[in-house]
């Protein structure tokens, strides 16, 4: 079987504040944020920390867990709507930072929150044709809105890795439906202009656009595939968790449930648990999708297998997609829960100032080679004449190298087969 999803990796960034701590800073009642949004906490970036260095180190624990991957990566796709370049793509860097064969495809590809999914189908049609390697997609993105506006406290960091391939029995993560459900149009809902470094947003709107593009999508699913049965769980993108249940209410309605406590109850079951994590990593923009998946894997694990799931993706502007997924018997560990006890909690004014200091490190002129130096196995220490340098932490490999095989091989007792 070509173009399955083999496996699947996450990185984060290492600090968060708490929503209580941002609701008392902005002088509004906690409940908005964590009930009414469903946000719990967010990721901050450090020092050190952007979307090459989130990326090179998803793709990077990716690729150490499966050995032997390496050395038949063919096509590597970046996903992101954090470019740090109107030309040079992320992609490069990874080549670098990840020693990727020379004789591998590299691009960068944008369409807000939609690109990683875009990626992700077309890293499948080209496992078609080269059964023998294997594709790397990596979705990537800081998202970061003005100070005070409504989006600020639906704002996070992260990313995610896939790796696309052949398997010839049952030995992996997820096979995708043949069909897919689309629907696009033309809207400001959300963007960002070149010339700012925040996104704007027309906040109900871009929700209205969402849950339009999302009856849309299921419905051209159900005329192309034919496909109506009920699936196990479903997943949404995420800008925040609330977004989920509505997007599941206006579904169910769609398919013509009306009773709101039937809905309720589905939704604890279906969608509810696997939004663990994006509650407290916040928006990921390309990857929220894929971080919803990656909770549902780490709560359920190998109950998964067999079971059938419903992806719902959205990128603003717009384009949607609704396809579905059945889980193999390889299903992925994360080491979410670690990641995340291993990040460290900050206030409101070291999350301004870091804000800030992100935002400064991105000038030429930034670099510094005595930057104090995070516990992160890939650092950006700014830019030197016009170009962005990055840094394999080797004081990282060799402190924590021989605690992330044991991790690894923990995650991946099963090592998969590579044809
Ligand atoms: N206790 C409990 N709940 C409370 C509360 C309280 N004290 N106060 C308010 N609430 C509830 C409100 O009733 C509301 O719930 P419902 O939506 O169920 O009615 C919820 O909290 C949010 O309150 P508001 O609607 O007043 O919030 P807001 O208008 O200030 O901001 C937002 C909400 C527009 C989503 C804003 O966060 C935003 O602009 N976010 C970014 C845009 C976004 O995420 N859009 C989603 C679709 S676009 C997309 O998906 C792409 C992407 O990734 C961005």
């Amino acid at each position: 079987m070509e173009g399955v999803i083999l496996d699947m990796s996450v990185s984060i960034p290492h600090y968060f504040v708490s929503h209580e701590a941002l609701a008392e800073a902005r002088g509004v009642a906690v409940g908005k944020y964590k009930i009414g949004l469903g946000c719990h906490s967010m990721a901050v970036c450090g020092q050190g920390e952007d979307v090459v260095t989130l990326a090179a180190e998803a793709a990077w624990k990716l690729l150490e867990k499966n050995a032997g991957s390496r050395e038949k990566i063919g096509l590597c796709i970046v996903g992101t709507e954090s470019g740090v370049d109107h030309s040079k793509p992320i992609s490069s860097y990874l080549h670098s930072l990840l020693e990727l064969p020379s004789s591998c495809r590299i691009f960068e590809i944008k369409h807000a929150c939609y690109s990683g999914t875009a990626a992700l189908q077309m890293a499948r049609n080209w496992s078609l044709q080269n059964p023998d390697e294997l594709a790397l997609i990596v979705m990537t993105d800081i998202a970061r809105y003005e100070r005070h506006s409504p989006g600020e406290s639906t704002q996070g960091g992260g990313a995610v890795a896939l790796l696309i391939g052949h398997s010839d029995d049952d030995d992996y993560f997820l096979e995708l439906s043949a069909k897919s459900g689309i629907h696009a149009m033309d809207v400001h809902d959300f963007w960002r202009p070149n010339y700012l470094s925040s996104a704007l947003v027309k906040g109900k709107y871009s929700i209205q656009c969402y849950l339009d593009g999302l009856v849309a999508a299921y419905d051209d699913y159900v005329r192309r595939s034919g496909d109506n049965e009920e699936v196990d769980y479903l997943a949404f993108h995420v800008p925040f968790p609330s977004m989920a249940r509505k997007a599941h209410n206006r579904l169910l309605k769609h398919q013509g449930i009306e009773d709101e406590e039937v809905i309720f109850e589905d939704f604890k079951e279906r969608v509810e648990p696997a939004l663990w994590a994006n509650r407290i990593i916040g928006n990921i923009y390309s990857g929220s999708l894929y971080l919803m998946l990656g909770g549902l894997c780490e709560l359920k694990g190998n109950e998964l297998s067999d079971k059938k799931i419903a992806l719902f993706s959205y990128g603003s502007g717009s384009c949607s997609e609704y396809f579905t997924g059945t889980f193999g018997q390889r299903i992925p560990q994360l080491g979410l829960r670690q990641l995340l006890d291993s990040r460290i909690e900050i206030d409101v004014t070291e999350y301004e100032r870091l804000h800030d200091a992100s935002l400064l490190a991105e000038r030429d002129g930034s670099y510094n080679e005595e930057l104090d130096l995070i516990p992160r196995p890939f650092v950006f220490l700014g830019v030197r004449e016009h170009e962005r340098i990055y840094r394999r932490n080797e004081a990282f490999f060799k402190e924590n190298l021989e605690s992330y095989e044991t991790l690894s091989n923990e995650l991946n007792a099963a090592t998969i087969q590579l044809h």
